[in-house]
């Protein structure tokens, strides 16, 4: 009996350091649609569905969207065996068929679930249940898991994510793990080997520069939430990224803004994640969330974050080295005015102030493209002067010569 008890105990620890977080994957920031922002718990079948079909149609798949994304409420009920089941009204079909469907547009899909007890939206959680969950995702097809974090009293973040990844390499089938605890235990501290990407704040909403107070938690702005990714541009990289919360882009703020968060997104190597109606899309929406210029700067495989350089008055500097020397770099207009931009290039010296990046413009000399404006400027022999309107962004490609 002794002996038994120790051959469990030696295979139960060897499957411990045995399982680890799927490699290769979201070695880019992952790109796709969450259903959350827009739809909260009114989801079902059809809306999932039409969001697949919209990424295909409107060209967002082309530029490099991939993942549907349910979020909560999608949940039935445990079965007398534990595993889990979709709500039949919703999900008629089942999960299982609307995986193939979404994969049969060449798209991945991803599902949603917490660690504690219940999910923030009441429904089953995952505490207890994560292998069964882990395979019955696996037998689903799914491709990316979310895992929230209400109702976990007082488990211990790292050992709870920990459990769920090795649920997930134990049932074999790669998944994205995006861990979603809010920020509140400093995941970028420990994740780096359990998730993909780690939520750094709570939840964003579509307001410019706005606190909206729930009690005992609350939602944020775009630009309360981008001051909160301060300091933690060195934890992010190919493989693990700090994740500012999924986009607004399309929810209501003006276009500026729109396009402001979007360029703060990709400048963050942040996971390009709409949130958004995409059946329902104006042109100026499309037109943003596919701009191919801004999401190659997102998605450039050095997976270097970017940094503020400097900030006046309502007026921040951005730069974000990319691969071959070349560098991004965004104004961003926080104000309410009108900001006039004068960057005589060869009077700075950028410095990455986390990794061993730099440029003097006195020496090396680059070309300019206008992202959003979508022409090419004058060189970096001569200093910029352009307006930036209130709340939004000039973004600029430098390719070096
Ligand atoms: C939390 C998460 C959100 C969303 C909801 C669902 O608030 O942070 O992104 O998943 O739960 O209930």
């Amino acid at each position: 009996m002794k002996n038994l008890f120790f051959i469990f105990f030696i295979t139960v620890l060897n499957f411990e350091s045995y399982a680890q977080k799927f490699d290769n994957i979201a070695e880019t920031p992952p790109m796709g649609w969450n259903s959350w922002n827009k739809f909260a718990c009114n989801i079902n079948e059809q809306v999932i569905r039409a969001a697949a079909d919209a990424m295909v149609s409107s060209g967002m798949k082309d530029a490099g969207y991939e993942y549907i994304v349910i979020d909560d409420c999608w949940h039935g009920e445990r079965d007398a065996d534990g595993f889990i089941h979709a709500d039949k009204e919703k999900f008629p079909s089942g999960m299982k068929a609307l995986a193939d469907y979404i994969h049969s547009k060449g798209l991945k899909f991803g599902i949603y679930s917490d660690a504690g007890t219940e999910t923030c939206g009441g429904e089953p959680g995952s505490r207890g249940h994560e292998y069964q969950d882990a395979i019955k995702y696996a037998s689903w097809g799914v491709d990316y898991l979310k895992y929230d974090w209400c109702n976990t009293g007082k488990q211990n973040a790292e050992a709870s994510y920990t459990t769920m990844r090795n649920a997930l390499y134990s049932a074999g089938r790669p998944i994205l793990f995006a861990i979603c605890e809010w920020g509140d235990n400093k995941p970028w501290e420990w994740a780096q080997d359990i998730g993909h990407m780690w939520r750094t704040t709570g939840d964003i909403y579509a307001c410019w520069d706005c606190e909206e107070d729930h009690g005992d938690w609350s939602s944020w702005g775009v630009l309360k939430i981008l001051d909160m990714q301060d300091g933690l541009r060195k934890y992010a990289g190919p493989g693990h990224w700090n994740d500012p919360d999924m986009m607004e882009v399309g929810n209501g703020m003006s276009v500026a803004e729109d396009r402001a968060h979007f360029a703060m997104w990709c400048m963050l190597s942040a996971p390009l994640i709409a949130g958004n109606d995409l059946a329902d899309m104006s042109a100026e929406t499309v037109a943003i969330l596919t701009n191919k210029d801004m999401i190659a700067i997102n998605q450039d495989s050095l997976g270097i974050q970017g940094f503020k350089y400097s900030s006046k008055e309502g007026l921040e500097t951005w730069f974000k080295p990319l691969k071959n020397g070349d560098w991004a770099v965004t104004f961003l207009n926080r104000a309410d005015q009108e900001h006039q931009v004068n960057f005589n290039w060869e009077d700075h010296q950028i410095e990455d102030p986390d990794f061993e990046y730099r440029v003097d413009f006195k020496n090396t000399l680059f070309s300019v493209r206008d992202i959003w404006a979508q022409k090419d400027l004058k060189t970096t022999k001569h200093a910029l002067n352009a307006r930036v309107a209130p709340h939004d962004v000039i973004t600029l490609r430098l390719v070096k010569k």
